[in-house]
């Protein structure tokens, strides 16, 4: 086990899984420094919830960069920070590819100059693109569909040349989809604007909007909706530490899956909803959406085997129960 208090940046650590991942670093005894453009980050939860230090700046700027690892010694990092709207990706590929790609760069190169050698990465499993095989293993074919999902593909390109040229050791994480809250209700998922499922059903059962959509009822799977891989984002937060220990011990560069193993369907994850919240919850059964697979459920064989990492909630009613408690307290009216 490595020595505590060594001192970790989270880049992107107001946003959600960042925020969370910050809380479990600090849990496990580590510095935390997060440093948020807070394009769509919450400085309330930076400052009154995690109560650590919040740079407000952007992984672009190297002046930002330089002068924070001149005045923190810092041991490693964690990336969380991107833009992460697949559909806008499509629509304004630039923004993606310069905040997702071209700022990393600009960290990893600032970090180099600094002589911090360790990142923790958020990559995706969108970077596989259509299944080929289901589950899905590391060593499924790259064929990302979205600039978003080629953004993250480039980057672990990138991460690999570092490490070539650069002893750069990374883990990076393909996460299947991020859901769920912290279980004591501190922290939750609050994207603006909001594009994911569970979130999009609680808001609705909360009366925020008027009913959801279901993209596609004739799929070949059991009900006719597709059905995706539902991460905690806690269990998330725990690989992180996980990894992150991984190379602080010395660990070579790698890439994992995360992923919760059980498949969900867009029906069974609607009608959980509608069971944890007791509430209505209108659904607009609609046209399929591009690019959508049927089936999208990941392996977590080598993460587990590897790092030594089990979910602690993969089951959809707890995930949607932390959500629930959340998004009551965040969007309920008093
Ligand atoms: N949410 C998911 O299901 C999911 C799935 C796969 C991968 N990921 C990846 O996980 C990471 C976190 O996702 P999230 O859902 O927490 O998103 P989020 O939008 O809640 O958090 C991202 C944070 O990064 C900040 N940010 C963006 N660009 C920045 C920059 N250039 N400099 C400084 N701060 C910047 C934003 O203000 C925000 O607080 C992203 O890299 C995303 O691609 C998320």
């Amino acid at each position: 086990m490595s020595s505590k208090k060594q001192t970790i940046l989270v880049t992107g650590g107001a946003g959600y899984i960042g925020s969370h991942a910050a809380l479990a670093l600090k849990k496990a005894g580590y510095e935390v420094i997060i440093l948020d453009n807070l394009s769509y980050g919450h400085q309330e939860i930076v400052d009154h919830v995690l109560q650590l230090k919040l740079i407000v700046g952007d992984t672009s700027d190297r002046a930002v960069l330089d002068k924070l690892f001149t005045t923190h010694k810092i041991d490693a990092v964690m990336h969380f920070a991107a833009y992460i709207a697949v559909g806008e990706s499509v629509k304004e590929p630039g923004k993606y590819y310069r905040n997702n790609v071209a700022s990393t760069l600009n960290l990893l190169e600032a970090m180099l100059a600094h002589g911090i050698n360790k990142i923790v990465f958020s990559s995706t499993c969108a970077v596989y693109g259509m299944p080929k095989e289901v589950p899905m293993t590391e060593n499924h074919p790259h064929s990302p569909l979205s600039p978003y999902a080629a953004s993250k593909d480039m980057v672990e390109q990138i991460l690999r040349d570092f490490d070539t040229a650069f002893n750069l050791k990374s883990v990076a994480f393909r996460y299947f989809n991020a859901c769920g809250a912290d279980p004591e209700g501190l922290l939750g998922e609050d994207h603006q604007p909001e594009t994911h499922l569970i979130p999009l059903a609680l808001l609705t059962a909360l009366k925020k909007r008027e009913s959801l959509y279901i993209f596609g009822t004739d799929y070949d799977t059991p009900d006719g909706t597709c059905v995706r891989d539902y991460i905690h984002v806690n269990d998330l937060a725990d690989a992180h530490v996980l990894g992150l220990e991984y190379l602080l011990s010395g660990g070579e560069s790698d890439v994992f899956n995360l992923g919760n193993g059980n498949g969900f369907s867009v029906r069974e994850v609607i009608e959980t909803a509608r069971e944890v919240t007791g509430l209505e919850i209108p659904a607009v059964e609609s046209d399929r959406r591009a690019g959508d697979a049927p089936i999208l459920v990941g392996s977590s064989k080598k993460v587990k085997e590897k790092l030594g990492w089990n979910p602690n909630y993969a089951d959809l009613k707890k995930i949607i129960t932390h959500a629930w408690q959340w998004h009551q307290k965040r969007h309920g009216d008093k």
